[in-house]
């Protein structure tokens, strides 16, 4: 089976190609590299063995998705491609519509041109707003938006299931994940956003490599057990594994969701004193105000992608925690 894999050079894109590719499947990937840099893909063959086909494009051109459609006879997208930074999408709302809402419907006008049904979506547990329960679970509805970014897969996910009333040969899993860190295990690949990092680990790991002084930690007064913020954080590579099974459960019955997370929260202190345990390395913080935005505390209900899947994060938060460092202390 062919496999397109939108935004596969960025982060959690490359590690499901990885997967992929020791799955058996043949890779075709679409990046930009607006977030990303080609020589992901040879990284990719230094730990697969194998090689797998770059187009560098951006998916609201047409005619190079017409181009990738044509040369390959692809059976299903995976869609990683898009802009995923909460700040700047308030800031640039339009370009984050643009990116992520226009960009689908123009590789699902093209799926559709070529009789490709089959896609998995990346979504994210933000879809779920701020619902009164913490632990989250598929039943619950969709929310109202608390950033462009969010309404961007929000859109997507009500677009996408209204394809599949339009058109039920479409096969679509929407996954939400919750919040991905860590890096593959040989520390070839991994998160290294660009400038300042939005996110808690990235914004560790530099601060662990001394590039950053120390480490703001947004709120010390939540309902939690210790006043930082409560996260459901998911090994990379679990989370990949989880794209594998949803594909291969595709069917037309009906778009199927997921969350991907680990059914576990930590919070902001847990994840900094278990860095600091399994690296040996002091990570120096304060606390500030809290973010704007931020929920107190949520994790995921993982039971559906348990039952429906048969998948299940295997790597607990010490692994995050290593393997994130092992990538970071190289780059
Ligand atoms: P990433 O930025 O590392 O990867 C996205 C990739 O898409 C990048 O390589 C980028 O260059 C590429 N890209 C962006 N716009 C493109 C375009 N128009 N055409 C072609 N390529 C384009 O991000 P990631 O963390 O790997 O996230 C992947 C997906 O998962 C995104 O859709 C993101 O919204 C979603 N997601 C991420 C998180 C997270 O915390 N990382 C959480 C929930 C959901
Ligand atoms: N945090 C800090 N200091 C920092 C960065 C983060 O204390 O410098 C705290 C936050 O307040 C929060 C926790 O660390 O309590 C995690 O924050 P992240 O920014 O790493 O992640 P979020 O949970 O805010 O958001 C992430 C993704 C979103 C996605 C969401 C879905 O960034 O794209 O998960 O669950 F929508």
């Amino acid at each position: 089976m062919v496999i397109l894999v939108t935004g596969g050079t960025g982060y959690i894109g490359s590690h499901t190609v990885v997967e992929l590719i020791k799955n058996n499947y043949d890779v075709v990937i679409i990046d930009n590299l607006s977030n990303s840099s080609k020589d992901v893909v040879n990284k990719i063959e230094k730990i697969t063995g194998s090689k797998c086909k770059f187009y560098e494009a951006d998916i609201r051109d047409e005619n190079a998705l017409d181009k990738i459609f044509k040369e390959n006879k692809i059976d299903a997208v995976i869609h990683f491609a898009g802009y995923k930074a909460v700040g700047e999408s308030v800031k640039k709302p339009l370009d984050y519509y643009d990116n992520n809402v226009v960009g689908t419907i123009k590789l699902l006008e093209t799926m559709k041109k070529y009789n490709c049904k089959k896609m998995v979506f990346s979504s994210s547990a933000t879809v779920y707003g701020n619902p009164k329960v913490h632990k989250f679970d598929e039943t619950i509805e969709r929310g109202k938006a608390v950033n462009p970014y969010g309404a961007t897969k929000i859109v997507i996910e009500e677009m996408l299931e209204n394809l599949y009333v339009s058109d039920d040969t479409f096969e679509i899993s929407i996954l939400r994940y919750f919040n991905p860190v860590g890096a593959h295990e040989s520390g070839i690949i991994g998160e290294n956003p660009n400038g300042v990092p939005n996110n808690l680990m990235p914004y560790i790991q530099k601060v662990a490599k001394g590039e950053l002084p120390e480490l703001s930690i947004f709120g010390s007064d939540y309902n939690t057990k210790d006043g930082t913020g409560v996260r459901d954080y998911i090994h990379v590579v679990d989370l990949a594994k989880g794209h594998i099974k949803a594909l291969e459960k595709l069917d037309n019955k009906k778009v199927y969701t997921y969350n991907l997370g680990t059914g576990k929260g930590y919070s902001v202190l847990d994840l900094v004193k278990t860095f600091e345990k399994v690296n040996n390395i002091k990570i120096k913080y304060k606390f500030v105000d809290r973010r704007p935005g931020d929920l107190d505390c949520y994790y995921a209900d993982t039971s559906k992608a348990e039952k429906e899947l048969g998948w299940k994060a295997e790597k607990g938060i010490e692994e995050m925690c290593k393997d994130s460092w092992n990538f970071a202390k190289n780059m």
